[in-house]
């Protein structure tokens, strides 16, 4: 089963709209195969963004990232990366579709509620740096 890492963000969680988007998420039809709540140290911030290192919002995205909570999904399904691309929605809110989780709920591009892997080469890099093997369940 193809699968995707999906990150709520710190805004997600803040907000409480942790179980609006995983009920999107699930009313989709996509299956959670890990879930945790962490807070991500700087290291692992820049880990994960490390493709976007000496761009303009590196800094600021990882400073983001570790400003409080994250919640950390393994979601698999058919076509799950794209699928989840589409539910996700375009990385600038105001792009997004508007039935998209960033279309409905986000405003700003630092502050979109939502990360996605956006290719099966991004999964497989992004999935161990949250979940051991053990975990996916
Ligand atoms: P995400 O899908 O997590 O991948 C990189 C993140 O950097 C992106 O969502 C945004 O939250 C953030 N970001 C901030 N500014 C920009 C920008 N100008 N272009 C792309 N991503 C940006």
């Amino acid at each position: 089963m193809e699968k995707t890492l999906i990150l709520f963000k710190p805004d997600a969680v803040q907000r409480g709209l942790i179980g609006q988007i995983l009920s999107a998420i699930e009313a989709k039809g996509f299956r959670i195969l890990g879930l945790k709540l962490v807070q991500l140290t700087r290291d692992k911030a820049e880990e994960h963004y490390a493709p976007h290192k000496g761009k303009g919002f590196f800094n600021d995205v990882c400073t983001y990232m570790t400003s409080g909570p994250v919640v950390a999904l393994i979601v698999g399904g058919h076509n799950a990366i794209k699928g989840m691309r589409q539910l996700v929605g375009a990385t600038d809110p105001g792009q997004a579709d508007p039935g998209s989780i960033r279309g409905r709920w986000a405003q700003t591009i630092d502050k979109n509620l939502i990360h996605g892997s956006d290719s099966q080469e991004s999964s497989d890099r992004e999935i161990p740096i949250f979940f051991s093997k053990a975990e996916i369940l």
